[in-house]
Parts: C-alpha cells; sequence; structure tokens
C-alpha cells in the first residue's frame, strides 16, 4: 500500500493524537503541523481528504465548507442520527469510532477510483472531468491566475464562474471581458475609465472594467483572439496590479484575480509570434484544460437530464420529463462539434417542439435524425427526400450562425425572405 502515502490527510478532531498510529498503519502520516482546529483556503489546498470527527463542537459548519473543495470522511461514537447527519450534509463516508485499519484502507481505496467532489452545476464523472475538478479546486483555494483552454461551447465560462464561487473572493464581483468586442480604440477607456476632464465630452470620471473587478475576479473571454496593443496593456496590470486611468497622474492599485479563457492554441501563437510569451506565461499559472464532449459521451445521459430539468418550465402546456431511449441512443452517436452548448440547445429546441412527456427522435433537429434514418431503408417519395436534405442544410446553416436568420440565409446562397418562409414551412422556429 506504499501508494497512499502521498495522500495528504487533514483529521479534524479533539482527539487527533489517538488517531496517529492507525493511520500509520496504513502506511498514511498524519502531518502534525498540518492538523489545526481552523482552517484557512489557503492551506486547505494541501490536502486530498478529510476526516472530521462528528463528536466535536460545530461540525455541521466545516463540513459544510469542506465537502465543497475535498472529500469529507464523518467518524464518531455509534450514534446512527448523526451520522446520517452527516451523509445528508454531504459526507463520503461514515466510520464508527474507534477506527479500524482494514475500515480505512477500504475508504482509500474507494476514493481513488471514485471522480473528485462535485461542483454545483457542473455536470459530468466521466474520467476524463477529474483533471477538470481538481483543477476548479486547486484553483479557487489560491490565488493564482487561471488558463482555461477548450473547444467553443464546452463550458470555460461556466468554470470560471465555478473558480469564482468556490473561492475566497466569491462574496465580491465576477467582471466578464468579452476581448473580442472592445476596439483597440476604446480599449484603455473601458478597462482603465477616465479622469474628469482628460479629453473633449470626459465630463465625469468612469472607473473602467478592471477598477469594478477590484477585491474579486476578472475573467478575459476569447484572450486568443486580443490585438498586440490588448496583450501590452494588460500585460502591466497583471504584473503589478496597477493601472492609471486615462488622464490620470498616477497608479492605482487593484488587487484582482485574471482567470482567461480561449479555444485557441495560445502556445503555437506564442510561437508564431502573434501572442506575448511573457502574457502566456503570467497567465498560465493554473492551466484548465476543458475535454470535448465527443470523448466524454457517457456524460451526456446526466447531461440531458440536466438539461431537460433546467428548461421544461418554459413548455406551460406540457410537463417534458424525459427522452425515449431512441432519442438519447441518436444523441449518443453524435459527435458534437458544438460541444455542451449545442447538446443544450438541442435539448430546449425538442422541448419546445415535441408532443409527449418523453423526447422523441422526431423531436431532434433533422441533422441528427438522418443518423437514425440512416440505418434505415431508404423510403418515402422523391419530394419528402428532398425537402428533408433542405432541413438538414438549413439547420446546419442556423448551427453555424447560431440562429441568426441573415447569416444563415448568406451560407446557404438565398435572401433572408425565402429563409424565413422555409422556416415556417418546416415548421423550424428559431
Ligand atoms: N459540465 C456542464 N454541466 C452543465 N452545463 C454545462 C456544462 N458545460 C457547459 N454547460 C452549459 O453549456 C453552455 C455553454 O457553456 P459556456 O458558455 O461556459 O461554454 P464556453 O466554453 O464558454 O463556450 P464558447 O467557447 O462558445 O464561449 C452554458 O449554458 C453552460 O451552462
Ligand atoms: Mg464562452
Amino acid at each position: 500500500m506504499s501508494s497512499l502515502k502521498s495522500f495528504n490527510v487533514l483529521v479534524i478532531s479533539d482527539e487527533v493524537e489517538k488517531l496517529y498510529d492507525i493511520f500509520e498503519s496504513i502506511g498514511i502520516t498524519l502531518r502534525k503541523s498540518f492538523q489545526q482546529k481552523k482552517q484557512t483556503l489557503s492551506n486547505l489546498s494541501f490536502y486530498d481528504i478529510a476526516f472530521l470527527d462528528i463528536d466535536t463542537e460545530g461540525w455541521e459548519n466545516r463540513l459544510m465548507k469542506l465537502k465543497q473543495y475535498i472529500p469529507v470522511i464523518t467518524f464518531g461514537n455509534s450514534d446512527l442520527k448523526k451520522a446520517i447527519k452527516s451523509m445528508k450534509l454531504g459526507a463520503t463516508d461514515f466510520l464508527q469510532k474507534p477506527l479500524k485499519s482494514e475500515e480505512l484502507k477500504e475508504i482509500f481505496e474507494n476514493f481513488k477510483d471514485k471522480p473528485q467532489i462535485e461542483i454545483e452545476g457542473i455536470i459530468g464523472t466521466s474520467k476524463i472531468m477529474d483533471n477538470v475538478y481538481c483543477g476548479i479546486r486547486k484553483a479557487a483555494l489560491t490565488d493564482s491566475n487561471v488558463l482555461i483552454t477548450g473547444e467553443s461551447g464546452t463550458g470555460k465560462e461556466l468554470v470560471a464562474r465555478a473558480i469564482h464561487k468556490l473561492s475566497e473572493r466569491k462574496e465580491k464581483p465576477f467582471v466578464v471581458i468579452n476581448c473580442t468586442a472592445i476596439p483597440d480604440t476604446l480599449l484603455e477607456s473601458e478597462l482603465f475609465g477616465f479622469e474628469k476632464g482628460a479629453f473633449t465630452g470626459a465630463n465625469y470620471t468612469k472607473k473602467g472594467l478592471i477598477e469594478w473587478a477590484n477585491e474579486g475576479t476578472l475573467f478575459f473571454d476569447e484572450i486568443g483572439d486580443v490585438s498586440p496593443l490588448f496583450q501590452t496593456k494588460i500585460l502591466r496590470v497583471i504584473q503589478e496590479g496597477e493601472f492609471i486611468r486615462i488622464g490620470g497622474t498616477s497608479y492605482i492599485k487593484v488587487d484582482v484575480r485574471f482567470i482567461a479563457a480561449t479555444n485557441k492554441d495560445l502556445l503555437k501563437a506564442c510561437k508564431e509570434g502573434t501572442f506575448r510569451e511573457d502574457l502566456f506565461y503570467r497567465l498560465n499559472v493554473i492551466h484548465i484544460e476543458i475535454p470535448p464532449l465527443r470523448s466524454r459521451k457517457e456524460d451526456i445521459p446526466a447531461l440531458v437530464e440536466h438539461f431537460i430539468k433546467k428548461h421544461s418550465s418554459k413548455r406551460k402546456d406540457l410537463q417534458v420529463r424525459g427522452i425515449t431511449d431512441e432519442a438519447l441512443d441518436v444523441l449518443m452517436n453524435y459527435s458534437f462539434p458544438g460541444n455542451i452548448r449545442e447538446l443544450e440547445n438541442i435539448i430546449e429546441r425538442a422541448i419546445a417542439f415535441t408532443n409527449s412527456a418523453e423526447i422523441t427522435v422526431k423531436d431532434l433537429p433533422a441533422y441528427l435524425q438522418k443518423n437514425s434514418i440512416s440505418k434505415k431503408p431508404l423510403q418515402g417519395t422523391l419530394k419528402e427526400a428532398i425537402n428533408n436534405f433542405e432541413k438538414e442544410l438549413i439547420w446546419s446553416a442556423l448551427q453555424k450562425s447560431r440562429g441568426n436568420i441573415s447569416k444563415a440565409a448568406k451560407i446557404l446562397g438565398i435572401h433572408r425572405q425565402q429563409l424565413q418562409r422555409k422556416l415556417k414551412q418546416f415548421k423550424i422556429a428559431t
């Protein structure tokens, strides 16, 4: 059991001294200096797992806090009510005192195969997501900058928000900067603000986004697409934590944690000279790579269920509760280039379309139905086949344009009005 040595275990109990031997018997050394009663978030980042004695005062509050970051095993005297309560509050397991080495060993062995702790609002228990959860936890416990990478629609913003919500900054602002939406001409005024009288028309002092984020988190979305000027301007703030408002005379200090996200390969961009290497290394302190949905298909059923719950209330006349096996099968066989955003969109639309309490194959977009139809022999009239083909094309254009009709019409090479007629004909709502 030599591998257990690598576990950093936190024990919270009034009787810690009595427990050193039993942990030692399974190869785990409890480091004395770590077993403090008061835990701050930053020293929590040392631990992989916590053992909480529920015969100590205030255990409920401790459990609520700890379980957000690490799995918590509770232990205590044989008080069934309390043991059950601890499980209900989110303990991973309960052990009865006195602890026995066999039972302890079993806990650690189970724990190694299990996913990391759940993070509210993020669905997925596939093994490949473990690194993501681990990254979120580590990032939440520190103030280091974070770079989140992943294809479009994989949940980069969701992860950034989760880090903020779990961190000590959670009561402070989470400010999103959509980097590509700010032209270079407005850059400084948007980021740093300006002093009254700085230029004609500056009739008041305006705070920039960076100042709004003070004591909180600043999220640079789509950082891979920013101009060289943008890169230079933010490097100083990230490095020194200070900036000057336009027309200002002195630096303003800010305390901000930076999280950046991109679907680009920044390292490659650095090599090609389009992204500053110094900025890259400043941001890339903790790196979280979110895998695409096609490489974690086992998460699809849980995600579908989650999105049905999330969107079912939008139907006032019908309660959509689930999905047929056949429809789920179609989804499992699809590659999801648009990742989770695309899946959510499919479910939301299916809920709007369906006539039954369960989503069926025919409630799915035509480009997906093709997957199930193509397995069956071709049938129907030529007109039907052409209509289906048209529907598919329209759907894929709408996906590409993210529902923007003018753009979709352009992709299809037809007029906007013509596309609108088709949408009506095929009963496609956008
Ligand atoms: N693991 C998940 N569990 C539940 N919902 C998720 C998950 N991942 C993403 N989502 C949902 O999918 C949608 C897209 O996620 P998000 O906006 O965070 O992706 P993104 O990577 O920022 O996308 P883009 O690159 O297009 O900006 C959101 O509605 C989000 O709530
Ligand atoms: Mg995004």
